[in-house]
């Protein structure tokens, strides 16, 4: 049986308690009955899952957050609240430019222009936001057998976002505009790296702390994964790896983690068997439904804040795909971290593809 959790937190709250939601004024929101929320100042926090994830309510999105509640929101994303990592928020009223505002009071941005200059035409109106969604430029659905098609089949595996760029992302945002019908598929999930590596047998987490294995990412390599007879002819070797190490601290909560992704290619020093051994036994240890969460998306507007230095996701599938139009836009802002840069070097050289 599935132990992975579904979220539904809206109809299991209290009236009260949705309606108080996304308004910093009058009484403090009620807790929920299950004793899981905690409340700090502005906003209210409710647990999804035994070690990370959380609902967050009582964030007004219509003005720029002003310092103590983004202080609020980072303390939960990060140090009083490690375990949390993925945070979501019902119903912001985000648009294209408030949710880039968000994003950029949490840190630099990454942009899309790599994708520009591979050749892909933006149907956004800013480069800061990246098209997650399954529509084609003239606003028709996309064709799932166009080469951006066949890489968002890629997204289906879990993975981190631009671990295979010389800086990673740290955060990242993703904002609904539009949903397919409810029933229709397309969620979210999440899995929780720091849980996974604490749970290792000790003799595997002694050697992966003793070993200090560095993990080489390759978006080429999960595209390859994912649409094998599309990408026949791509080798990932022919492109730069993003290069960090495989076990690392999460310097905001001061736990161990484990940063693997669909995109590792290979660990170096080791023969390409071991290499890939070990890489494949990690990456179905970390993605057991036992660590995962996974995210219903309700309505426009809906928002969901993510650490991708301790947390891996994928898109979970649905019929919508090839139906519906779904119109998801992420803002990726650049992991702050000491080791933000891995082995890399610090040059302006990103992955795209058309
Ligand atoms: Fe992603």
């Amino acid at each position: 049986m599935s132990t992975t959790q579904t979220t539904n937190v809206a109809t299991e709250m209290p009236q009260s308690t949705r309606t108080a939601a996304f308004s910093t004024s009058g009484p403090p929101t009620s807790m929920a009955p299950n004793g899981t929320n905690a409340e700090h100042g502005h906003i209210t926090i409710k647990k999804l899952h035994a070690t990370f994830g959380a609902e967050v309510s009582g964030v007004d999105f219509s003005r720029p957050l002003d310092d103590e509640t983004l202080a609020e929101i980072r303390a939960a994303a990060a140090k009083d609240f490690a375990q949390y990592g993925v945070l979501v928020f019902r119903k912001t009223g985000l648009d294209d430019e408030s949710h880039i505002a968000f994003g950029r009071q949490l840190g630099e941005l990454d942009d899309i222009t790599p994708y520009l200059g591979a050749g892909r035409a933006n149907r956004l109106n800013h480069v800061e936001l990246f098209d997650v969604s399954n529509i084609a430029t003239d606003g028709g659905l996309l064709n799932p057998d166009t080469a951006r098609g066949q890489a968002n089949k890629g997204n289906n595996l879990f993975h981190v976002d631009s671990s295979f760029n010389p800086r990673r992302a740290g955060y990242s945002l993703l904002l609904v505009h539009e949903l397919p019908p409810p029933g229709m598929g397309g969620h979210t999930a999440f899995a929780d790296t720091r849980a996974a590596f604490d749970d290792l047998p000790d003799d595997l987490k002694k050697e992966l702390l003793e070993r200090n294995y560095i993990a080489n990412h390759s978006m080429w390599h999960s595209r390859k994964l994912a649409a094998p007879d599309f990408f026949a002819d791509v080798e990932p070797t022919d492109y730069a790896f993003g290069r960090h190490q495989l076990v690392q601290k999460h310097e905001v909560s001061d736990r161990m983690n484990l940063y693997i992704a669909a995109h590792v290619h290979h660990l170096d020093w080791l023969e390409e068997k071991e290499s890939r051994r070990i890489i494949d036994t990690l990456y179905e240890h970390a993605t057991q439904p036992k660590y995962q969460v996974e995210i219903e998306w309700r309505d426009k507007g809906d928002l969901v804040l993510w650490d991708n230095t301790c947390t891996m996701h994928k898109a979970v599938g649905g019929d919508f795909l090839r139906k519906y139009r779904r119109d998801m836009r992420r803002v990726t802002v650049h992991d702050g971290s000491s080791t933000a840069w891995g082995l890399n070097d610090k040059t302006a050289l990103r992955q795209g593809m058309p």
